[in-house]
């Protein structure tokens, strides 16, 4: 009977060898973009203590509370599978005393995160981001590049009509009283709303403002904004950014309801959204979190950065970069050895093409001379050497060249060289 087969966890892809150039480009774009602007990489683990997140991420926000893939190891230890980067990037500035380097670190991270989220159009349980981060300065200016920066990779990217939202979360003074004001009208309003709603109301009003519930979004519409309670500090802060943004030539909207879904960040939020995904609009999210690094430890350090979801960006190029695309990876040539004799050499003289530098398969498996001919020409290699027991014999190869169809019989070296002289 045959075997059940096995199938990937809901909400986690492949990407397949079709897909993968695809992906190369983004991130070879990303690193690109990001060098100009004197960032570096840096790769964290998949997986971390889970306090890291409960203390970064904040223990009410949808994705530590509900989102969180969270386990014990056989030591006992809780540890989860990052839903974000930010966190373990945070982590790493501080235990590897990054901050004692002068100037703006500037970091960037590309990789696969996890959120037990319910799979959708657009939403994935293992999605991957590519998130750029700045350490180290309280400088308007900081934003603005962080921003601009975003904007020339998405162009670069050859994404058009997106929208850039930016609001200021307020700062460690006039956000406590913006979180009173919000929690007086929302005590009021949400005494139907049952006892869950209600003690988040008063352990922390301002995650109410990320609830999809449409009855919640109908009392977020009427509640007091931030821009309300903006102290001469924020407003100063916004309009540096707004101001250096408009010289940039960047177009954007300032949205005092803009809220994000973590409770890190202060002052510079901004997200970019596309009327081309549905649902799930937002293609990036980022902000400033200039009590984080602190709060895990290291000394004050401000800091603000961005994450953009590679799938839905890769939704939004579309086909398009498919069809410009070439094949995943083009042989140059494909061997095919009759015999086992001709077999032995025919694998090391592939070894030899690809020591030359040359993209080399060959038939494996034996078989007649039609089948692998066969197998040569699905190949897509430009040449097709056949080494018969006659070659063998007489030291020499045929090579077939695929595109011509022509074939010539040459000395072995001869084969070679001319081989190694048209590779690209
Ligand atoms: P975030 O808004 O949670 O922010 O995620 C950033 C982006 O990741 C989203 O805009 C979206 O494109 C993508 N994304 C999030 N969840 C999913 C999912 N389940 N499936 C597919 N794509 C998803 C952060 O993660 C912050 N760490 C951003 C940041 C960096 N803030 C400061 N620095």
């Amino acid at each position: 009977m045959a075997r059940a087969k096995i199938t990937s966890v809901r909400g986690v892809k492949d990407i397949l060898p079709e897909e993968s150039p695809r992906w190369q480009r983004v991130e070879a774009l990303a690193r690109e973009t990001f060098a100009r602007y004197g960032y570096s990489e840096i790769r964290v683990p998949v997986f971390e203590r889970t306090e890291l997140f409960a203390r970064s991420i904040g223990e009410e926000t949808d994705i530590v509370n509900k989102e969180m893939y969270t386990f014990n190891d056989k030591g006992g230890e809780s540890l989860t599978l990052r839903p974000e980067a930010t966190a373990s990037m945070c982590r790493a500035y501080v235990q590897h005393a990054l901050y004692s380097q002068p100037g703006v670190a500037k970091l960037f991270c590309i990789g696969p995160m996890f959120r037990y989220e319910r799979p959708q159009a657009g939403r994935l349980r293992q999605f991957h981001q590519i998130d750029a981060e700045a350490f180290g300065s309280l400088d308007p200016a900081v934003d603005a590049e962080v921003i601009v920066m975003l904007a020339d990779f998405l162009s670069a990217a050859g994404l058009k009509d997106l929208s850039l939202q930016i609001n200021n979360l307020g700062d460690a003074e006039c956000r406590p009283a913006y979180a009173r004001a919000l929690q007086e009208f929302l005590r009021k309003e949400t005494t139907n709303l049952g006892p869950e709603v209600q003690e988040r109301v008063e352990r922390n009003p301002l995650r109410f403002l990320d609830s999809k519930d449409p009855d919640h979004r109908a009392i977020i519409a009427r509640a007091p904004t931030i821009d309300l309670h903006w102290n001469e500090n924020c407003q100063k802060h916004l309009g540096a950014v707004c101001d250096r943004l408009k010289g940039a030539g960047i177009r954007f909207e300032v949205n005092p309801r803009l809220v994000r879904g973590l409770d890190y960040y202060c002052l510079t939020v901004f997200e970019v959204t596309s009327r081309n995904l549905g649902a799930q609009n937002a293609v990036c999210g980022g902000g400033r979190y200039d009590g984080l690094v602190e709060e895990l430890g290291g000394p004050p350090t401000p800091a603000i950065g961005f994450a953009i979801g590679m799938e839905r960006l890769l939704q939004l190029i579309g086909g398009e970069a498919d069809e410009s695309a070439a094949p995943a990876s083009p042989l140059d040539a494909f061997l095919v050895p009759l015999g086992e004799k001709a077999a032995a050499e025919a694998f090391a003289l592939a070894g030899e093409l690809r020591k030359g530098g040359l993209r080399v398969d060959l038939a494996f498996g034996g078989g007649s001379m039609k089948s692998q001919m066969r197998r040569a020409d699905r190949s897509g290699a430009r040449y097709v050497l056949v080494l018969g027991e006659d070659e063998i014999a007489k030291g020499t190869v045929s090579l077939r060249d695929m595109r011509e169809s022509r074939q010539e019989e040459l000395p072995r070296a001869e084969a070679l060289s001319k081989l190694l002289a048209g590779r690209r």
